[in-house]
């Protein structure tokens, strides 16, 4: 009995030391002191045993058991250390490697242009109001005195989605649909994307963005209106700005001009930036048709009010001297972080 358990002391401590992992470490417990085990079988078999040597077996038995415990719990430290600076190892982090570069974005110039646009027009009081890409033909064309069939509808080539239903062309429509809330007095800018069916050329685009602005008020002139945009125009292009208004025609707006700024480039004095003339065309402009105004449920005899419409495009190209409308939507970051 006692060479038998010196055996399997020694053949359990050698296992123990040879074993590679958890797992093994595991299997080992229990081929020794499991239920099956070969010490417990021996514990089983010490009513073979002399009842003179009972003790003495007994006490060796213990011993033995205690020493594969105690040798069983450090091998199990030791593995798990083992293991944990195993994975540690994989996971160093070596802190003398260069860091991945951070690609930051850059606002684009449109963006640049409209936060000055806002800037402007919000401390002189004005709301910036938002109005759906998608648009009603009533909004784009009729309530703005544009009804079917009128030449005007030909000039801006229009995306149809149905019969009554485009993608706007213009900011105007959001006019309209101001005045129908019928909250008065109005000053509102509201810039945004329109489309029309434009071929890709160095100012055109299919898609491109204007800003709209709308007063109405009681007692509003034409002298109001010049006065706002020459104070924009100061603004946005430098106090030496001049500001020209000349007549045209739009349907929503009588009378009606397109107002022009002394070139920023030369001050006036003609340059290839101007073509010569001194002058920038920069926006279209108006006191609000009477027939509008009705349409969009204002009484005309009671209040009235100018309008205008800027390209956004036009702004960012004239201010940030881009000759070419088509970098604009490259999004080139080389490019837009000149800006
Ligand atoms: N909607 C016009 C266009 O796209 C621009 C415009 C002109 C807007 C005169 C106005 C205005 O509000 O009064 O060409």
């Amino acid at each position: 009995m006692r060479e038998q358990l010196e055996k399997i002391k020694t053949e359990a401590l050698e296992r123990i030391a040879g074993a590679d992992g958890l797992d093994a470490l595991n299997d080992i417990r229990v081929a020794y002191l499991g239920k099956k085990g070969e010490l417990t079988t021996v514990l089983k078999s010490m009513k073979d045993v002399a009842p003179e040597d009972r003790p003495k077996v007994g006490q060796m038995v213990n011993e033995v058991r205690a020493l594969l415990e105690e040798k069983l719990e450090e091998t199990k430290a030791a593995l798990a250390a083992k293991a944990r600076q195993e994975q540690l190892a994989k996971e160093v982090i070596d802190v003398t490697l260069p860091a991945k570069k951070a690609n930051i974005g850059h606002s684009h110039p449109n963006m640049v242009a409209l936060k000055e646009v806002e800037r402007i027009f919000t401390g002189m009081g004005y709301e910036v109001v938002e109005g759906p890409e998608i648009e009603y033909d009533e909004y784009n064309f009729t309530k703005l005195n544009i009804p079917p069939n009128h030449p005007a509808k030909d000039e801006q080539d229009t995306f149809y989605i149905s019969k009554d239903i485009v993608l706007r062309t213009q900011t105007s429509p959001v006019q309209a649909r101001t005045m129908e809330k019928g909250k008065l007095p109005i000053r509102m800018i509201s810039p945004g994307r329109v489309f029309r069916s434009d071929e890709v050329d160095a100012t055109h685009s299919p898609s491109f963005h204007q800003v709209e602005g709308l007063v109405i008020d009681k007692h509003i002139t034409f002298a109001d209106l010049k006065g706002t945009l020459a104070e924009f125009a100061k603004e946005m292009f430098g106090e030496e700005t001049k500001v020209k208004f000349r007549p045209h025609h739009f349907p929503f707006t009588e009378p009606s001009a397109e107002m022009d700024v002394s070139c920023f480039k030369c001050g006036g004095k003609g340059c290839r930036f101007c073509k010569g003339s001194g002058w920038i065309e920069i926006l279209g402009c108006g006191m609000v048709h009477p027939h509008v105004l009705e349409m969009c449920g204002i009484d005309p005899e009671a209040y009235v009010g100018f309008a205008f419409g800027v390209g956004l495009e036009r702004i960012a190209l004239l201010k940030y001297e881009i000759d070419d409308m088509r970098l604009l939507y490259e999004n080139d970051i080389r490019f837009l972080k000149q800006f």
